[in-house]
């Protein structure tokens, strides 16, 4: 496994794997690497000869009062998980060969309609930070394919957005999410979980179960279910951003008779935000 901190390097090593006529993936991380992530290389060695794992904290999708300085940073055993991965390339690169220009005068991408909803409400700023730095990798790699899990639904949602409205001819897979055997989702901020928390946590997962199955017996007053949702987390001590019932297509708000739903979750539980998603088809 080759590792970049320079573009100029890892454009050096992309004319090379184009130059041989291979087709190359890219999956965007931002490390603390778990078996979720794992499962993404591993999508994005079937779909191409080459795989690129970048690995960047991106400071523009996090808000003033978030966890930027304490998200957990282990690039060691990241490159070492990788490398066990057979992945060809890892870019490590710092924040000034990304983002030459200072803040203000810095270029940013907006994915509008589908930023400023859920997550987005409760995090001003993220999704176009988020939208800003995979159109940048995307530039850099001009990868066939990149892979992204479920569990940031509404993160794929806008990547999918971005490469339509932009017209670039890179393919977006989605991977389903890896769960901890009591259902609780797999994610680098587990770790902020205390003792007491962690086995709290996978309460997460059994509310979107019950409105999930709500909506399989074919219940259509969302409010009510996501409601109830909402109650119970309150009740095992989460603080709740949103629980809501969505259009799986466009996070729209779905009429009593859309087939293809997904029921979001963003809750607090001490100082850990947790995020969480279902996808439910009907009929
Ligand atoms: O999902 C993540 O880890 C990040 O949001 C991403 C896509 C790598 C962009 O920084």
């Amino acid at each position: 496994m080759e590792t970049f901190e320079t573009i100029e390097g890892l454009k050096k090593a992309v004319v090379e794997i184009r130059r041989r006529g291979e087709s190359l993936a890219l999956v965007p991380t931002m490390g603390h690497l778990h078996e979720g992530h794992l499962q993404l290389v591993r999508t994005a060695r079937q779909w191409a000869d080459r795989v690129i794992v970048s690995l960047y904290v991106n400071p523009f999708q996090f808000g003033p009062a978030e966890d930027f300085s304490s998200y957990p940073r282990t690039p060691e055993a990241d490159a070492e998980a990788l490398l066990r991965e057979n992945v060809d390339g890892l870019f490590l690169p710092a924040t000034e060969e990304l983002y030459p220009r200072p803040p203000e005068a810095m270029t940013f991408v907006e994915v509008p309609a589908l930023s400023d909803t859920l997550c987005g409400a409760f995090r001003p700023g993220h999704f176009r930070g988020v939208a800003t730095v995979v159109l940048k990798l995307f530039h850099l790699v001009e990868p066939d394919v990149a892979v992204f899990g479920e569990k940031d639904f509404q993160q794929l949602a806008v990547i999918r957005r971005l490469v339509e409205d932009l017209h670039l001819p890179i393919k977006i897979v989605g991977v389903p999410t890896v769960r901890e055997a009591d259902g609780l989702a797999r994610s680098s901020r587990n770790s902020y979980l205390s003792a007491i928390e962690r086995p709290l946590a996978g309460a997460l997962f059994g509310a979107l179960n019950e409105a999930a199955s709500a909506l399989d017996r074919g219940l259509t007053a969302y409010d009510e279910i996501a409601a109830e949702g909402r109650h119970v987390l309150e009740s095992k001590g989460f603080e709740v951003d949103y629980f809501a019932i969505r259009c799986l297509d466009d996070l729209g708000i779905p009429g009593p008779l859309e087939p293809r739903l997904v029921i979001l979750v963003a809750a607090r539980l001490g100082r850990t935000r947790l995020i969480d998603n279902l996808i439910v088809q009907r009929g």
